[in-house]
């Protein structure tokens, strides 16, 4: 009796939403504006979402994608993060000018950098398209005559709506596994220019040390702004278009935050897994985050190394190292947080109850089905996940494919090979691309099944007696290795191109993978998407059945979402509790000649040396830099608003602390924090850093 009763309390805790977890649809946040009202927000749903007026969501855009960003003035002016906007300051960049290292400010709108490839997309309406999409279903369709089905419907709506309007995208995208088909409209903006980004000093501080933690001090933000044709609506780059006017911009409050107050985030999340087996917890904990883990640390330890030597190779792979070091950082804190939680137990102990549930119910037998299926996957899965951390990540071999692709039909792309030549070279750097190659097929070679190989790689590696070997033909032989002989390049090169060392290498990998695994994990992935259809929709059904009283939300899919919850300070350790929010001074306190993260520039050491802060000192007298809170956000978050409860913004999310970046998969109210940066650092900068002060006078302020 006693056992049955904790048992079901444990399962209780553990289903339960619990406070703060969620990442809501805006078009159905009337469903939870009372909670949110009851949290302390002072706004109605019709003001974060609306088709009928001008709401919040008309200010928040997809930058890139992979990011999101605000709008800030009436003249199209955008906030978004420093590591969102880094690709953009880096391609501006060289030892000349290293706006990367010194900043950039655009002192007026024509100093503004245009930026080819960069747009921002504003989240027209969204609705539920669940019926069309499933038009002419019938339940004895095989998945894959579903995919199709769903394929064609979806394209027929999309092309409906892009109809309407210029410059108009739209998806339509699977909620819940495909219980449920949401599309979405956007207005894509291309002509969106670089207006400012502090140093990296400010912009980076702390770099990969500080990155996922948490005390942190980052001014991790840049600024933009878009640009329209003289209707406002998107037009491609030209020198005639007028800044973007916007529906809705933030209004910004500099009052500052406190411990317990009420914040929002608005924006897009790219992926989270909140519903899923254990079995699939159990991969990443025990096989795919280990596995990738240690890949990455062998690359990283040779990028280092070579950055630590020379300044330009230290520009060069900048943005390679961050985004190789991000996820390998993410997953080790995913990995400790999913053991902390007993994620699997937990996930196993629910699994259990519901297939005994779920006997003589239509969700029969689906746990059982979604354990074969993994069993099934999971060594094509692990020799994906090699396959994309060793081969795909051979620089030189992606280039050389890339420029192989030129020889079309009617010959040889030159003009394109000349620009992907010019982009490749800028940041490229053989030692590290060759000392990584041995490094990681090494690791292939060991760790790899030899059933899970291909034929080609097994005889290469014989004929060349070793990685090492192989790695020397390649980068000695290779024609890709030398940018005048790529520059050489005609019409009838191409059966030499084909037969380089470095194409064959990248094509013959993808040639199997193409045919032999993907083909496989398709099938595999398919399955896996019905039996989840049904599972997640039985765990609906159950909790209802059951009264567990669990709010569900759609797993992330880089649409937008709301996430909403409060300033709070959290314990990462036994006897250590962390306030929420930090200052200028702990930039000082980490001051340190030799560590090149915590390089401080001598306009802010001056500054706080003086306590020259002008209207930015808080109530402490010092400038306020970050503050954590308990919003739900992932990959995709950064960039995003957060508001107040009068639906001002007094921050910019960017990172989540590390003891709880498990919470792509598992929540835990305790421990995870999402890290903003103050909105008040950020004028501070601009004004005191920067001396872009005139950018403020655009701006509105509540106070
Ligand atoms: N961890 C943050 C996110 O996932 C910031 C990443 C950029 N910063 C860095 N040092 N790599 O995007
Ligand atoms: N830093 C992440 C981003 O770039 C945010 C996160 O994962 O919390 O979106």
């Amino acid at each position: 009796m006693r056992k049955t009763l904790i048992f079901v309390i444990t399962l209780m805790t553990a289903m339960t939403t619990r406070a703060d977890e969620g990442m809501w649809l805006p078009s159905l946040i009337s469903q939870r504006i009372a909670d949110m009202q009851e949290k302390g927000f002072r706004l109605e749903a019709e003001d974060i979402y609306s088709i009928n007026q001008a709401s919040l969501k008309d200010a928040v855009v997809l930058f890139g994608r992979g990011c999101t960003g605000e709008l800030i003035s009436p003249e199209g002016l955008l906030l978004t993060n420093h590591h969102c906007g880094y690709g953009q300051i880096q391609q501006h960049s060289s030892v000349e000018h290293d706006y990367l290292k010194d900043g950039f400010w655009a002192m007026n709108r024509s100093e503004e950098l245009p930026n080819k490839g960069l747009t921002v997309s504003f989240l027209e309406r969204m609705d539920d398209v669940t019926a069309q999409v499933l038009k002419g279903y019938t339940p004895d369709m095989t998945e894959e005559q579903r995919v199709e089905l769903v394929k064609k419907n979806s394209q027929a709506l999309i092309d409906e709506a892009v109809k309407e309007g210029k410059g108009l995208r739209a998806t339509v995208e699977a909620l819940y596994y495909g219980n449920q088909y949401f599309l979405f409209l956007y207005r894509e903006y291309a002509d969106v220019r670089l207006v400012g980004a502090p140093p990296s000093s400010i912009g980076k501080f702390g770099g990969d040390t500080d990155n996922w933690m948490w005390p942190r001090h980052t001014g991790d933000f840049s600024m933009f702004r878009i640009y329209a044709d003289k209707d406002n609506n998107p037009a491609p780059y030209s020198m005639d278009n007028v800044p973007y006017r916007p529906k809705k911009y933030f209004h910004i409050s500099t009052k500052g935050v406190q411990e317990g107050d009420f914040t929002f985030i608005y924006g897009f999340p790219g992926r989270t897994q909140e519903y899923i087996h254990s079995e699939g917890v159990r991969y990443i904990e025990e096989i795919g985050d280990p596995h990738k883990i240690h890949l990455r640390t062998l690359r990283l330890d040779i990028m280092n190394k070579h950055q630590a030597e020379s300044q330009k190779v230290r520009i060069q792979y900048s943005s390679k190292n961050a985004n190789v070091s991000n996820a390998w950082k993410k997953w080790q804190g995913e990995v400790k947080g999913i053991k902390k939680m007993k994620t699997v137990q937990t996930k196993k102990e629910f699994e259990k109850a519901f297939a005994k549930w779920a006997e003589g119910r239509e969700f029969d037998g689906v746990i059982s089905k979604i354990e074969s299926i993994y069993a099934e996957l999971e060594p094509y899965q692990f020799a994906t996940d090699y396959y994309s951390e060793t081969v795909r990540t051979i620089e030189v071999a992606n280039f050389a494919m890339s420029t192989a692709r030129l020889f079309r039909e009617d010959g040889f792309d030159k003009a394109k090979a000349t620009e992907l030549a010019e982009t490749f070279y800028k940041d490229w750097y053989l030692p590290i691309d060759k000392e990584s190659f041995i490094a990681v097929m090494n690791e292939y070679e060991k760790n790899v099944p030899a059933d899970f190989k291909p034929i080609y790689y097994k005889e290469k590696l014989a004929s060349y007696g070793s990685i090492e070997t192989w790695a020397e033909d390649i980068f000695t032989n290779s024609i890709f290795v030398d940018p005048a002989k790529v520059n050489a390049l005609k019409d009838e090169d191409k059966a030499m191109v084909m037969a380089d060392p470095a194409v064959e290498f990248f094509n013959e990998f993808l040639k199997w993978y193409t045919y032999e695994i993907q083909p496989v994990t398709t099938r595999l992935n398919q399955d896996l998407q019905l039996a989840y259809r049904d599972y997640m929709r039985g765990q609906m059904v159950y909790c209802r059945t059951r009264r567990v009283p669990k709010a569900f939300y759609p797993d992330a899919n880089l649409t937008l979402r709301v996430a909403y919850g409060h300033i709070k300070g959290y314990t990462p350790a036994d006897g250590t509790y962390y306030l929420p929010s930090s200052t200028i001074k702990g930039i000082m306190e980490k001051d340190n000649p030799d560590i090149f993260d915590y390089n401080i520039p001598q306009r802010l050491r001056d500054i706080y040396a003086t306590k020259d802060y002008g209207r930015w000192a808080d109530a402490s007298g010092e400038v306020p830099v970050c503050f954590i809170a308990t919003n739900h956000t992932t990959g995709g978050n950064s960039g995003s608003p957060v508001i107040n409860a009068d639906g001002d913004l007094i921050g910019l999310n960017f990172d989540r602390v590390w003891e709880g970046t498990m919470s792509d998969i598992v929540f835990d109210p305790e421990i995870c924090r999402n890290i903003a940066l103050d909105v008040r650092y950020v004028l501070f900068t601009i004004e005191k850093i920067g001396g872009a002060g005139y950018l403020l006078n655009e701006m509105t302020f509540t106070e």
